[in-house]
């Protein structure tokens, strides 16, 4: 588990301080897919950049598995940064070495942990390089994994960008790490290849267990393959919690302006009480405005709707403006309550 507790990081610069993260508390579990959002700025780099302690935090503790990174010494710290694994936006690859290089890289450098039994039968903790047959072994066993078997002998100039990315999470794996921190992991890719590199680290997440943190601008990135949420804002916090929860009900301003920009732009304009639908799955959508007309006698107008419907089932937010007349918006919201649609009055 990964805890982050009042952690606070503050630059100096020409212009004086710049606080770029202020008593930043976050939990993240084992096993789970981390999303983190905010505005180009707000922090979420440097939040990312002090789990590993690639960052040094100005206060506060970042505790990993138990473990207070902020008080271990170098040596211990270089042990624990095995652990974690980290891809880059522009992804970082070494150009002057090939494919299988670039992943064989991390073992040339660290020193994996192995237990030994010494010659009285005694289990001892020893850290050693890893042979060459192995690391040959690993490598080729990662670029499987990441589907580029065939490239092993290329260089990073020869691939697409989401080759490339599939070589630096590879090369991100190679010492076999429990976490896994993306930053704009996929902000350089197209859709269809940011698809790609998402189902390979949801199937990375389900099936070698590795917790993943994703740091992105986009939207449906989170919605894609994260469980959890935070979002923050001007460096802190402003709100987090499952994606589902987080994403229905967006409460601080912030987390509105990403969420739900289009719903927040449109329900700013005309006039009337408005109200905010929103689909769980539990509903479908067309009876429920429908119902309202034909039901109720009441007109609704529909302001914004984004909707989906998967498995016959309605997912989404709508907006609708209710009659002036306070007896039929009465009813309106009635006949939404007793249809077990959850509306907010507030947009
Ligand atoms: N090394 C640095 N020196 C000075 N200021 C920095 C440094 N790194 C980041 N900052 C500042 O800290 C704030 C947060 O930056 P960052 O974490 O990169 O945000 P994000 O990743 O959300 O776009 C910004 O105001 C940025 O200018
Ligand atoms: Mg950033």
């Amino acid at each position: 588990m990964i805890e982050l507790i009042h952690l606070g990081k503050i630059f100096s610069s020409a212009n004086g301080p710049i606080v770029a993260l202020d008593d930043i508390d976050l939990r993240i579990e084992d096993g789970s897919v981390y999303g983190i959002i905010g505005l180009s700025g707000a922090g979420k780099s440097t939040l990312v950049r002090c789990i590993n302690l690639l960052e040094r935090p100005t206060s506060g503790q970042v505790v990993i598995d138990g473990e207070d990174l902020t008080k271990v010494k170098k040596s211990r710290l270089l042990q624990i940064r095995q652990n974690i694994g980290m891809i880059f936006q522009n992804f970082n690859l070494l150009e002057q070495r090939t494919v299988f290089e670039n992943v064989r890289f991390p073992l040339e450098i660290s020193r994996m942990r192995r237990e030994i039994r010494d010659k009285n039968g005694k289990t001892r903790t020893v850290f050693r390089r890893m042979g060459k047959e192995e690391a040959r072994a690993r490598v080729n066993e990662l670029l499987e994994l990441v589907g580029l078997a065939d490239r092993a002998r290329s260089y990073p100039s020869q691939l697409s960008g989401g080759q490339k990315q599939r070589v630096a999470i590879a090369r991100a794996l190679a010492t076999n790490p429990k976490y896994l921190l993306c930053d704009e992991a996929t902000s350089a890719l197209d859709p269809n290849t940011t698809n790609s590199i998402l189902e390979l680290l949801r199937r990375i997440n389900q099936t070698l267990g590795v917790t993943i943190i994703v740091i992105t601008h986009e939207m449906r990135v989170v919605e894609s393959i994260c469980s959890e949420v935070a979002v923050i804002d001007r460096s802190s916090i402003a709100e987090c919690g499952k994606v589902q929860d987080v994403f229905s009900f967006p409460q601080s301003e912030i987390a509105k302006e990403l969420i739900i920009p289009n719903l927040i732009r449109s329900a700013k304009s005309g006039s009337g009480t408005k109200l905010r639908l929103v689909f769980q799955g539990e509903n479908s959508d067309t009876p429920i405005i429908s119902g309202l007309a034909l039901d109720c006698g009441i007109a609704v107008n529909i302001l914004y709707a984004d909707t989906k419907n998967i498995d016959g089932k309605t997912f989404g937010h709508m907006v609708i403006t209710l009659p002036d007349d306070e007896g039929q918006a009465k009813r309106g919201r009635k006949y939404l309550s007793e249809h077990g649609v959850i509306f907010k009055e507030e947009i």
